[in-house]
């Protein structure tokens, strides 16, 4: 079991960062020789796209320098080697934080990652594997009281679908700004024991 744990927010105290721990902690209960690649955007953002990655990317007929893809390459071979990814992110202006924004742009590569068939039609290259995403947001987006509108998970969901990653669970911790600490002490828990039963469940399917 390999596991790619990414972080997005960059606050230390965060609570995605809590939640996407807590589920990395769980499957190493299950799986103790588990190995866990760590990729922190929060705290060590990757750079966006580049003149060199993104002139590639929109002449994708003209030869290119290897090393321009080289972050790409790099971040692409660790979603490659994970049995399963667990990503924590807050939500931001309805959507992903903007440094997770730049780790799809350097993941989702047209004849590296997907393929492009007819135009529009994008089939994916990686083999899916679950990918756990524990969502931390101030106010509520998710089921009843949802407040504001969701970019998040329809976002995340086209983009890695397009590479062939279908098996995405989310696990949001809603109310950040509102509730008191015991109320999301216990929310906190709830996610766990949530993301403990799913897992339980597909392990023994
Ligand atoms: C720039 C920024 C934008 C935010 N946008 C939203 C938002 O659209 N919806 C929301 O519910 N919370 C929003 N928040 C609040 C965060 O989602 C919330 O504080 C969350 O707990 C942060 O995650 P973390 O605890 O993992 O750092 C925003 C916070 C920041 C800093």
């Amino acid at each position: 079991m390999k596991i790619l744990h990414i972080d997005c927010s960059p606050r230390p105290e965060s609570y995605s960062r809590a939640l996407s721990a807590g589920m990395v902690d769980r499957i190493l209960d299950l799986y103790p020789g588990a190995s866990v690649t760590r990729r922190d955007l929060g705290r060590n953002p990757i750079p966006h796209a580049t003149e060199d990655y993104a002139r590639a990317l929109s002449n994708p007929h003209e030869e290119v320098d290897p090393a321009c893809m080289q972050l790409s390459e790099e971040l692409i071979c660790e979603l490659e080697m994970a049995d399963a990814v667990v990503i924590g992110t807050p939500m931001n202006n309805f959507t992903i934080p903007s440094v997770l924004k730049a780790w799809i742009d350097q993941v989702l590569r047209s004849g590296r990652t997907f393929a492009s068939k007819a135009p529009g039609q994008k089939v994916g290259l990686l083999k899916d594997r679950p990918v756990y995403i524990a969502v931390a947001s101030g106010g509520v987006f998710a089921d009843e009281g949802a407040s504001q509108p969701d970019f998040l998970r329809p976002y995340l969901t086209a983009a890695l679908k397009c590479i062939g990653l279908h098996s995405l669970h989310f696990l949001p911790l809603q109310a950040t700004a509102f509730l008191s600490s015991d109320a999301l002490s216990q929310a906190f828990d709830e996610a766990l024991t949530r993301f403990d039963e799913h897992f339980s469940t597909a392990r023994a399917a």
